[in-house]
């Protein structure tokens, strides 16, 4: 099973070919500033002349998912496609945040990766490392000076009591003083390179961790992670949203099979049509439906008690995300807590889920607990979030 690793998330790009017992037959570091457009190919056209190995004859090609330079992801992954398409072999890939997370070598620590994100900005991950070494996904990333992700990292570390904390990766270094001015001891160990590293690339890239260890799951589809999008398709978005608004009504018997059939393309684990239907007749139930353009765009289910609610469900049709639906509905079911004094709102997500918990997050939705193990099919973690008005 020879293969080839590409790392090209940060101005540090190594492009590694590994033999079939995972040794290294090739490996090629340079620091390429700005340069991966034209850099990177080079660099792989090298490697494998080193190892003497044909691109047909690679059954892998593992690229940095990001985040990090927004060219060097874009270029990495390119590249990384176009190999295995003409190879006729796998691709995988890895977060720059994982690979570094799963290389860190810590235990009973919250395991937190920064990587440069331009500017004073730091991308951030938040993973936690158990007692034998085993490392998973605690929450989504965020990018943001580290004087505002020491916010972040406080309030994830509540999540693992006892726990130490660990900065890791290229990031770290830069703001060690601050970081240690935090938590003395949390940059000395767990890193070994001076930037990221093809063979922790590979390594994560090559692992069935899959969901639970922040890693994509086996056959889903192939996306980078930027976590910020580019300025400039921020923009078309935001002026395309506001043309078209979001209606929301009442969610009535008449339109569950339409919510079953969304729920069911949606999710890995759906409410069946019944548990809506028997739902709907409960006295606590605030069920909502969102359209746009007198269609379906998304749907909710909560269970507004008596000063204290619970968001059961929420969901937007995947053609119709990034479009301000599902903020319409959460503000729709924010202004009726306020209205009836609901005191607090609760809420369980995967720890893979980054959108659902960045528009928690958006909404001041804050981090309360952990339910580990909690969703059966792939073995992750559940937050629990909370939000007050
Ligand atoms: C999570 C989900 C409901 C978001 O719905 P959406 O309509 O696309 O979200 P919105 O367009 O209303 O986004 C509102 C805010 O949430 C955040 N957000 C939502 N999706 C995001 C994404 N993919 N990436 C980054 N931020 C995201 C942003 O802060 C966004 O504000 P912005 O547009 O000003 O940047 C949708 O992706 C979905 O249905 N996912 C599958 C079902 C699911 O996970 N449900 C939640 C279970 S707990």
């Amino acid at each position: 099973m020879t293969g080839l690793a590409i790392e090209a998330a940060t101005e540090h790009v190594e492009v590694l070919v590994m033999g079939e017992e995972g040794e290294p037959l090739a490996h090629e570091v340079e620091d390429v500033g700005h340069g991966h457009t034209r850099r990177l190919a080079p660099l792989v056209a090298r490697a494998l002349a080193h190892a003497r190995v044909r691109p047909k004859h690679l059954s892998w090609v593992a690229a940095d998912l990001g985040p990090g330079s927004f060219t060097g992801v874009r270029v990495g992954l390119a590249t990384a496609h176009a190999l295995a398409l003409v190879a006729g072999s796998e691709l995988c890939g890895a977060s720059s945040l994982a690979a570094l997370a799963l290389a860190s070598g810590v235990r009973r620590s919250l395991v937190v990766p920064l990587v440069p994100a331009g500017r004073r900005d730091l991308y951030a991950g938040f993973f936690r490392a158990d007692s034998r070494g085993n490392v998973y996904v605690l929450a989504a990333p965020r990018v943001a000076p580290i004087e505002e992700l020491l916010g972040d990292v406080r309030e994830a570390h509540v999540l693992v009591p006892g726990s130490a904390v660990r900065f890791v990766g290229p990031g770290a270094p830069r703001v060690a003083e601050i970081l240690e001015r935090a938590y003395p001891g949390s940059t000395g160990s767990g890193w070994r390179h001076g930037g990221l590293s093809a063979l922790d690339l590979a390594r994560a890239a090559r692992s069935d961790r899959g969901p639970a260890a922040g890693l994509p799951a086996r056959g889903a589809a192939f996306r980078a992670l930027y976590v910020r999008p580019a300025q400039a398709e921020e923009r078309v978005r935001r002026r395309v949203n506001a043309a078209e608004p979001t209606q929301i009504r009442e969610l009535r018997t008449t339109d569950l099979g339409e919510v079953a059939a969304v729920e069911r393309e949606v999710f890995s684990d759906p409410w069946p049509e019944s548990f809506f239907a028997r739902e709907l007749g409960t006295p606590l139930i605030y069920a909502r439906i969102a359209e746009r353009e007198g269609r379906l765009a998304g749907y909710s289910v909560a269970w507004l008690g008596h000063g204290t609610g619970h968001l059961g469900n929420l969901a937007v049709v995947p053609g119709m995300r990034r479009r301000g639906v599902a903020r319409a509905l959460l503000e729709d079911l924010m202004a009726r807590a306020r209205a009836i004094g609901v005191e607090d709102i609760t809420l369980e997500v995967r720890v893979s889920n980054f959108a659902a918990q960045w528009l928690y997050r958006a909404h001041g939705f804050r981090l309360a607990g952990l339910r580990r193990g909690y969703y059966r099919d792939t073995g992750e973690d559940a937050l629990v979030m909370e939000w007050r008005p």
